[in-house]
Formats: structure tokens, sequence, C-alpha cells
């Protein structure tokens, strides 16, 4: 049997372990990388073609290294004795129950999979913090793994995750940067070699940034929050915008051109969605309530709160502007995914959308390209008349409006004379990303309402 240089396993096969550790395999033929996890359909698909998460490009990545250096597991105590060094990968959403209910993350999977790493392990072992956690973390995990009598040692390191869901193949290929903090003490400094040692195989060192442990946890909550910030200032913006006949585009260009801002991420829309923003932003909160900073908790507050004003924003415009009513009326969700090139939904704004038309008794038909059976689970308990339709045009077809919640580049290319004729009149179309040619379809007939622009109104 081939003997390997180094053995990682990770611990979660989720949107993050599963990419990351595929990229790590199939840019190091050398070592042994092992993927477990509880869920046993999950493992059953990262060993099929049919991998558990739509991500470009990912399946390629996986079949260079599935079977040659790349595992899949349920076997998780068997991955811990094996492993020189352990990713942990699970997920660490907000907590829902008790003290900081709302905010605080949960960490019982991190300290579950902790106690599971000190009952099976039988050697020492680098532990590697990949889920985003709150600063001081490694802390607390410390603790836990070396109060054992067995007399192993573990070292807790932080490498968090900045990839973006639907890029996640190149962003793990070229990482802007790849962070690994460490304890500043001799096995801290060579535990972070270890993992350093690991990136180096395909990232420049340049790239690979080193600092102290609670640096390294704390930037990843803090990339966060500056990235939603972007995105909830370009928001606000948008709705002055749309009182004064400014347009979001030009002033998102021209103020992106100067270079302390930079261009980047100024994308006026519907809201920001995802697992993390929110959640990350909300426990940045808690945790400097924490410490009694509360005017800084509250500054980041509101980029949570601005993003739940716009998702508000929009589908009341809907509503208003379709004659204060939508009861019965037919109305299309042009995507459904947070983003783009993903079948994730959490915390998507298209739920917020769906539920709320719901509430005002709207017949909502729900088209995605990719995550349509999510979008099933997330409006199962919704009550009220929803459709599903993997066809825009079906979707569409004696519809009131069109929605557009994502910024699937199918949508820009639809023939909207065809969708016009089909649909009820006078027919309207809310741009929840401003991806479509608004212009063009005014001509066409619709009455167009952008994010952050004037509308184009036949009334
Ligand atoms: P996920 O829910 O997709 O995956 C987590 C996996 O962990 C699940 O498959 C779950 O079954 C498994 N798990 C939970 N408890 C376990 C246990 N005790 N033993 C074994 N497996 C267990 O989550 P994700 O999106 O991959 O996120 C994971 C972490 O990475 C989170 O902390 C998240 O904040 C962070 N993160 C996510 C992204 C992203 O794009 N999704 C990006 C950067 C960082
Ligand atoms: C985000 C970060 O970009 C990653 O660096 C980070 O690793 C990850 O969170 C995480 O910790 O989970 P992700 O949520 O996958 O990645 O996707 P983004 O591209 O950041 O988009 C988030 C949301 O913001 C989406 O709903 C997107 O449509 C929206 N967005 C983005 C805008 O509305 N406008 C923009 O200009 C950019």
């Amino acid at each position: 049997m081939k003997s390997f240089e180094k053995k990682v396993l990770c611990i979660g096969a989720g949107y993050v372990g599963g990419p990351t550790m595929a990229m790590i395999a199939a840019k190091c033929p050398q070592y042994e990388v092992t993927v477990v996890d509880i869920d046993e359909r999950r493992i059953a698909a990262w060993q099929s073609d049919t991998l558990p998460i739509y991500e470009p490009g990912l399946l390629d990545v996986v079949k260079i290294a599935r079977g040659r250096n790349l595992f899949f597991s349920t076997d998780i105590d068997e991955g811990i004795r094996h492993a020189d060094i352990i990713f942990v990968s699970v997920n660490t959403p907000t907590k829902t129950f008790g003290d900081g209910a709302g905010r605080a993350a949960d960490l019982q999977y991190w300290e579950k999979t902790a106690r599971n790493i000190v009952a099976a392990a039988e050697s020492d072992k680098i532990i590697v913090e990949k889920s985003t956690l709150p600063v001081r973390t490694a802390k607390a995990m410390g603790r836990i793994l070396n109060a054992n009598d067995k007399g192993i040692r573990f070292e807790v390191v932080s490498n968090p995750e900045f990839l973006a869901e639907g890029t996640a193949v190149a962003d793990l290929e070229n990482p802007d940067r790849v962070l690994i903090g460490s304890r500043e003490t001799e096995p801290g400094l060579a535990a972070r070699k270890e993992i350093v040692d690991i990136y180096a195989n395909w990232v420049p060192a340049a790239r690979i940034i080193t600092s102290n442990v609670w640096s390294a946890e704390l930037s990843k909550l803090v990339a966060n929050a500056f990235l939603a910030q972007r995105i909830s200032s370009i928001n606000s913006i948008s709705a002055l915008c749309e009182k004064t006949k400014a347009n979001v585009a030009e002033v998102a260009h021209a103020i992106g051109m100067d270079s302390r801002i930079g261009p980047k991420f100024l994308n006026a829309s519907v809201g920001f969605g995802g697992s993390c923003f929110k959640k990350d932003i909300l426990n940045l909160v808690y945790i400097c309530e924490n410490y009694g900073l509360y005017e800084v908790a509250q500054y980041w507050e509101n980029v949570v709160r601005i993003n739940e004003y716009q998702e508000q924003r929009f589908v009341r415009t809907m509503v208003r502007v379709m004659f204060n009513t939508v009861a019965d009326k037919r109305i299309a969700l042009f995507g459904f995914a947070f983003k783009k090139d993903t079948g994730d939904t959490r915390e998507s704004p298209a739920i917020h959308v769906a539920k709320h038309l719901l509430a005002e008794r709207a017949r909502v038909v729900v088209t995605d390209p990719q995550a349509l059976d999510n979008a099933k689970k997330d409006l199962a308990g919704a009550g009220g008349n929803v459709e599903y339709h993997e066809d825009p045009y079906e979707a569409a077809r004696g519809a009131h409006a069109i929605a557009v919640c994502t910024e699937w580049q199918q949508y820009v290319h639809l023939d909207y004379r065809r969708i016009f004729d089909s649909m009820e009149k006078p027919a309207f179309i809310f741009d929840g990303r401003n991806i479509l040619n608004h212009k063009e379809l005014y001509e066409t007939g619709f009455s167009v309402f952008p994010i952050g622009r004037t509308a184009l109104k036949h009334f």
C-alpha cells in the first residue's frame, strides 16, 4: 500500500469541507485526504457523479483525486485515529435557543466534534478551525481537547475559509490570501508551519499570511462584515436614487473608480443572502455586546437592518405599484438561489419575497435552474399557493409580474417578447438584480421597476 506524506482528515462534508479538501487532494497527490460526515446521503453523493452541492467546475476537481488520494467516508472514528491533521468544517449556525438566541453562534456541532476527536484519537494531532467561529473559540477548544487522560496533545490552529459559493473552485485555486493563525509558542508555530506547507503546494508564498490565532478568527468575521457592509451601503443609496432620479449603477461606477473605494461588491440588489453574512455579523454584534462595546455592536447590526429594509422595500414596492393588491395575482420569481451559479438558498432574499407575497395571498411561481429542491423545502410550511417550474417561460405564462431575485445569466437572454405576450396586462417586471435591459423591456410593453433607478412605467 502507498504511504502518504501527510494524512489529512476533514470533518464536515458541506459547501466548505468538500470543495476545500478536493482542491487540497487535487494539488497534493502526496497527501491522503479523507472527508467524513454524519450525513450518509451527503457522503454517498460525494462518492457519485451527482455531488451534493452545485458548484461550477467542482466535479472535475473531485475526479482528479477521488479514489487516488481523496476519500469520502462516514467512519468518523477511524478517520480521526488515522489522521495527523484534522480540519473541522462543521456548520456553525446562529443559535436559536437560550442566551444569545438569534445572534450568537451555535457551537454545539463544533464541541461535539471536539469531544469525538478526544474520544477516538490515539496520538497527537493538529486541529484546524475551518468553520467560522467566534474569536477566542480556539481557547475553549484547546481546553476541551487537552483535558484528556490519554497523554495526547492537540494544537488548535485557525485557518478560516474565504471562498464564495458559485466561484469556489477559482477561489480555492487562486485565493487572494490564505490565513493561518496559531499560538506563538514552539508547538503552535510548528503546527502553523505544517498548515502553511499544505497550501504552499500551489499558493504563492506572499499570499499565505500568518497571524496569532485570535487575529485569524476575528479576521474572518470582519471580512464578511466589511463585504456585507458595502452591499448595505450601496443598497441604502439605491433607496435615495429612486427618490432623486440618480442611477445607482452610475453612482457605484463613479465612486468605485476611486482606487481607495474600488469597484467590487457595489451591485445594488434585493438584498444579500447566503448562509454566512447575516450569521457572522450577528455573531460579531453579540461578541461586541459581551465586551460592553454597545456602540460598535449597533454600528454593525445596522448592516443587517438595512438588508432587511431592502428586502421589504423591494416587495412593498411590488404590492404598491400593482395597485395595492396582489391577492390572487400570479407572480413569477425568476431565481430562488441566494446568488447565481449555486443551488444554495440559505437566507436567500427570494425566501422573504415569496413569503411576503404569499402573506398578501398572491399565487407565487418559482423558477430556478439549480435551486428548486431547496426552494420547495424553504416554502414547505409557508402555506398558500406556490408552483415550481424549471422553465421560466412556463413560470411567466399568465403571470401579472416577474420578480428577478437571482442574477442567473440565462434570465438576461430570454425572449421577453414571447414572455410579454403570454402574461396578463399590464405586465410588470421588478428587477431585483438590475441584470435586464430595462429600456428594451419597456419598449416591449413591460412596466419596469429596477433597484436604485427610475422606473419605466406605461401609466
Ligand atoms: P454545511 O452545513 O454545508 O456543512 C457542514 C457539514 O457538517 C454538514 O454536512 C453536517 O452534516 C456536518 N456535521 C455537523 N456536525 C457534525 C459532526 N459532529 N460530525 C461530522 N459531521 C458533522 O456548512 P458549510 O456551508 O460548509 O459551512 C461550514 C462552516 O464554514 C461554517 O462555519 C461556515 O460559516 C463556514 N464558511 C462557509 C462558507 C460557504 O460558502 N458556505 C464559506 C466560508 C466559511
Ligand atoms: C461570502 C464571502 O464573499 C466569502 O468570502 C465568504 O467566505 C463567505 O461569504 C462565507 O463566509 O460564507 P457567499 O455568501 O458565498 O460568500 O457569496 P457572495 O458573493 O459574497 O454573495 C453574498 C450575497 O451578496 C449574495 O446574495 C449576493 O447576490 C449579494 N451581493 C454580492 C450583492 O447583492 N451585491 C454585490 O455587489 C455582491
